[in-house]
């Protein structure tokens, strides 16, 4: 059991009487829904075990020690108080009556989607999905095996399209191919979603390990998580959204706190990453009062509903074409020559970028989603018309701030020893600070003892002359420690 619960195992949680009748109740189910027959059959008989599995998990929360009646009518159970809290008074309930109770509610939210209009319900999850689930044949992260195949449930309509995922790393998913994202993540500390989950992932035989745990975007829990890990893993895992949407679809985020400043952290996130954030919407069951709805975009209370749009632009075109560290070095490349030079014209940018896409590799990607950087320059800098020369935007911080300076030299050094190379020029250590150092002044300037241990990383000195020569021909820009 989770920390701060009044008892230390789930048996605990029952009376001796609702253990018994419990566990009858679950082996039968198991025994009247044990697969077998014609694969027709097979797929009847696991889907009335979903069912009444289903009904039985929603039987479980009122059959146990916590469940106790309120004042004004009702019960409450454990998750109400947010830990395992035995009842002062528990409250028994007839086991069967509850079943079946639940069953009917079951059957009536199945009546309920099959007289959706015109089926829509059934219709799209039978609706065979292309390039989005890979390869898996059971719906728990812990089961799954190859996921490196795409489609290969194309045809199989009866395939898990409802699947536990880690919304951190949505590796089933491929890129570009989600028309619309609902999500309703947790809030810092307020639920401990899987901690509370322990009494009915015992009764359904559903896994929980601390790998799951690590991977819960939570703050405190039970593995005690801080808050910046939490918004690290929100951060995280609004970049796998990005990743996964196409472009100018939506994003709808729920946003269930109190918290202003976590709703700022999370809208200037999504920005960074590419979103465009679109509106704030307050979700309520009832109408809302006319101020409300006046100035829904700044009020806090209750739930709301953030909308953020995934546009497609020069920058976010780039930014997926290229990967974020290319495309940020592409602008930071650029924003360094106008620095160096004190403005540069377009001309000058197109042949340094392709110099530089030649010398380190990108090239290619470049000039294929790249036809023409002149949207991606002009939407970044200012023209001065009587020049001709672009500028950093007047009180804009530089770019590159955001790149970090290791980063940074290695891309300078990297493109100076190739573009050396290319010409059968010798390399010092003094005229490559000499020449990277003056493209490094937008920003915080690296020491010689830093450039040094980045060019000792990609380059050797050679004994002798003290030439510094490139490590091996594939000497790339990232290794797989810049990437993560
Ligand atoms: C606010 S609840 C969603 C409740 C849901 N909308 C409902 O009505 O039942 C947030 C959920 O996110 C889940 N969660 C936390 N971290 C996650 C992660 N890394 N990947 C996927 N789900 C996660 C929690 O376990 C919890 O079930």
């Amino acid at each position: 059991m989770p920390k701060g619960s009044d008892v230390d195992c789930v048996l605990k949680l029952f009376s001796k009487m609702q253990l018994a009748e419990l566990a009858i109740l679950r082996k039968l189910i198991l025994k009247h829904t044990t697969p077998s027959g014609s694969r027709e059959a097979r797929i009847h008989k696991r889907n009335l075990r979903y069912s009444l599995m289903l009904a039985f998990y929603n039987t479980l929360s009122l059959i146990n020690l916590t469940y106790h009646k309120t004042p004004k009518g009702g019960g409450n159970h454990f998750a109400f108080y947010g830990r395992y809290r035995i009842a002062k008074e528990p409250c028994f309930l007839n086991v069967l009556e509850i079943y079946r109770r639940k069953i009917r509610l079951v059957i009536r939210g199945k009546r309920e989607l099959e007289s959706t209009p015109s089926d829509a319900f059934y219709q799209s999850y039978f609706y065979p999905l292309k390039r989005v689930i890979k390869d898996f044949s059971c719906a728990m992260i812990s089961q799954r095996e190859n996921i490196e195949k795409t489609d290969s449930l194309l045809d199989k309509t009866n395939g898990e399209k409802i699947f536990q995922a880690d919304a951190t790393n949505l590796k089933e998913i491929e890129s570009l191919s989600i028309d619309f994202i609902y999500t309703d993540p947790p809030y810092g500390a307020k639920i401990p979603y899987l901690d509370l989950s322990t009494m009915w992932n015992v009764w359904l035989d559903l896994p929980v390990d601390s790998s799951l745990k690590e991977k819960e975007c939570i703050e405190k829990g039970g593995l005690e998580k801080s808050r910046e890990e939490y918004h690290t893993l929100m951060i995280a895992s609004l970049k796998e959204m990005y990743r996964v949407l196409k472009f100018n679809r939506w994003l709808a985020f729920v946003f269930q706190h109190q918290d202003p400043q976590l709703w700022q952290i999370l809208v200037e996130e999504a920005q960074k990453i590419g979103f465009e954030y679109v509106g704030s919407i307050r979700q309520d069951n009832g109408q809302t009062t006319f101020k409300k709805r006046q100035f829904k975009a700044s009020v806090l209370s209750g739930q709301l509903i953030i909308y953020f749009k995934k546009v497609q632009n020069p920058k976010t075109l780039a930014k997926e074409s290229l990967g974020d560290d290319i495309a940020a070095l592409v602008l930071n490349h650029i924003e360094a020559l106008i620095a160096r030079d004190d403005g540069a014209s377009l001309e000058e940018i197109h042949a340094e970028i392709t110099i530089k896409g030649l010398e380190l590799g990108f090239l290619h990607e470049l000039s294929k989603n790249y036809v023409d950087l002149t949207p991606l320059i002009s939407s970044n800098f200012d023209l001065d018309e009587t020049s001709g020369k672009y500028h950093i935007p007047k009180g804009q911080k530089f770019k590159s701030h955001t790149i970090p300076l290791e980063l940074r030299t290695k891309y300078f050094l990297l493109s100076y020893l190739r573009g050396a190379k290319r010409q059968n020029k010798k390399t010092y250590f003094d005229d490559i600070c000499l020449e990277i150092i003056p493209l490094l002044k937008n920003g915080i300037s690296p020491s010689k003892a830093l450039i040094k241990e980045v060019l000792e990383s990609i380059a050797t000195p050679m004994q002798q002359s003290g030439e510094w020569v490139l490590k091996g021909q594939k000497a790339g820009l990232f290794d797989e420690m810049d990437l993560l």
